[in-house]
């Protein structure tokens, strides 16, 4: 799900293209809204898309049903929260409790939540004066960047860095690597979820598991 430029769909398309994840596949890319480059990345990779907006829809029950319906109907295991910008309704949420992760651009639960979404956690992050950020995959529940965290990268603040030159770094260091590798654990069964904790099972624990 994406509602910008896609850059983090275009890293998870990449990474499919390259074998590194196997068993994965982009089955469709649903936008918040028309005209954003992420659904040209979709055409150009043959997925089909839709654009399912909030503000097409009477109330958030009839918007919820449009998306879960979209999922169904393409058989969608995980959903993807890839610079997606709006909250999910209740129905999806509870259909795919524990199976939606979203990548947010900072060391939650520094400069999350309401309003902390593109450039803004950059921008708050200088202003702060902190001297490390980075991102945060985590398994969305009904706040905003609130659900249990699976994985964080920390990336360095560099005196001169601008809003802009800080996202650039923090896209490219820390979400495009982090986003591809969460979908991975997921597709491997590697994620465990107790209350607010995620456990990654290891290679050997998962044999254990399997072997019971
Ligand atoms: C980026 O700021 C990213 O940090 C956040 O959403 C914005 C757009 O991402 N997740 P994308 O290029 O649309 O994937």
């Amino acid at each position: 799900m994406v509602s910008g430029g896609g850059t983090n769909l275009q890293a998870i398309l990449d990474q499919i293209e390259s074998g590194r994840l196997p068993g994965c596949q982009v089955v469709t890319v649903i936008s918040s809204r028309p005209g954003v480059y992420a659904l040209e990345r979709a055409r150009k990779h043959n997925i089909p898309s839709c654009v399912i907006s909030k503000k097409d829809f009477e109330t958030l029950e009839e918007y919820d049903e449009a998306v879960l319906k979209h999922l169904k109907e393409y058989k969608v295991q995980l959903v993807v929260l890839a610079g997606f910008l709006s909250l999910l309704g209740e129905r999806v949420l509870s259909e795919y409790e524990n199976a939606i992760i979203n990548i947010h651009p900072s060391l939650i639960p520094s400069f999350c939540g309401k309003g902390f979404y593109g450039i803004i956690p950059h921008k708050k992050a200088l202003e702060y004066g902190v001297r490390v950020t980075g991102a945060t995959v985590h398994f969305v529940d009904r706040e905003y960047d609130s659900g249990p965290i699976i994985l964080q990268k920390a990336v360095e603040v560099m005196q001169d860095d601008t809003p802009e030159s800080l996202q650039q770094r923090v896209m490219e260091q820390a979400e495009w690597v982090l986003l591809p590798e969460a979908i991975r654990l997921f597709a491997q069964g590697r994620l465990k979820v107790e209350g607010r904790h995620v456990t990654i099972l290891g290679e050997s624990a998962q044999r254990k598991e399997d072997e019971g």
